[in-house]
């Protein structure tokens, strides 16, 4: 048994828009948005699966209905067998950009996962550990809008890890940033995943991420959303794309199914 399963999953959203296009439009029926239907996926126990696709295909969609932020339509999601009905903050964390409290410095945004700990010293052991981990020492007291772009994606990440959760849900976690806090991003999250081998999946739309950090890459189409490609990467870590051919295939085809011919 998978450690998540997506099954016949499909998620529909009522549209406002008055203006109804041609009868044509297959993907729109009456009001209807289709966002994901009949999607069948399997996530293993520890894996860093990356998700490919076009804007508006479903991800972030994906994404919450595993976390039990919505329900689906149709179909379902079981993680270790059971449905998902409820978020479970515990177990799944959802990486999100500016998920920090702005009115809470750093230190007591990492301390907001860590409520039900009564060990003083274990809990500040434990901050202080991802706190030195995303090298956010002496930011402490700092509240998020005192950090930088990349600082703050970085405390964003250790409140995420901090909780220890079963599951990372990362979605679009690099965007907005600079290149070489990207690439530091990047690295981390494979280390940390390396360190702490819990599942993650992660959204993005740098295909050169996907391949350098999954196990395994999934690409989606646009709407309406099929699984074009599961790809499982047996390419040891540190990745270097230029110089493995495998990758640069694998770089190219992806390209030219998101519908870029050639790459500049
Ligand atoms: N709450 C909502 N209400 C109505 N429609 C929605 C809602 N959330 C998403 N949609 C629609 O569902 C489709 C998929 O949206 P989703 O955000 O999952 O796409 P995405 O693949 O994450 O796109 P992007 O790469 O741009 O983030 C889009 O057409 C979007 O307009
Ligand atoms: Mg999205």
């Amino acid at each position: 048994m998978a450690y998540i399963e997506l099954i016949n999953l499909r998620k529909e959203y009522i549209e406002r828009r008055t203006h109804r296009r041609s009868k044509a439009d297959n993907e729109h029926q009456g009001d209807k948005l289709i966002a994901l239907d009949g999607i069948d996926l399997e996530f293993q126990e520890g894996e860093l699966v990356c998700i490919l696709g076009p804007s508006g295909c479903g991800k972030s969609t994906m994404l919450r209905l595993i976390a039990g932020f919505e329900k689906p339509t149709a179909g379902k999601v079981l993680i270790q067998g059971s449905e998902i009905r409820n978020p479970c903050p515990e177990s799944v964390f959802v990486f999100q950009q500016d998920g920090l409290l702005p009115w809470m410095t750093v230190w007591e945004n990492m301390e907001l996962g860590l409520n039900h700990m009564d060990n003083e010293d274990e809990k500040n052991d434990r901050i202080n550990e991802y706190i030195e981990l995303v090298e956010l020492v002496g930011f402490e007291n700092n509240y998020p809008y005192q950090l930088s772009g990349g600082m703050k994606r970085r405390a964003e990440l250790a409140r995420a890890l901090v909780v220890n959760p079963e599951m990372l849900m990362m979605d679009e976690p690099f965007t907005g940033l600079d290149f070489l806090t990207h690439m530091k991003m990047r690295e981390e999250v494979v280390n940390m995943h390396e360190f702490i081998g819990k599942t993650m999946i992660m959204i993005t739309h740098f295909i050169d991420d996907a391949l350098t950090m999954a196990d395994r890459v999934i690409v989606l189409s646009e709407r309406p959303t099929k699984v074009k490609m599961i790809r499982e990467l047996n390419v040891q870590r540190p990745r270097n794309i230029e110089k493995d051919p495998v990758l640069r295939e694998l770089r190219d085809e992806i390209y030219l199914m998101l519908g870029v011919s050639y790459v500049v």
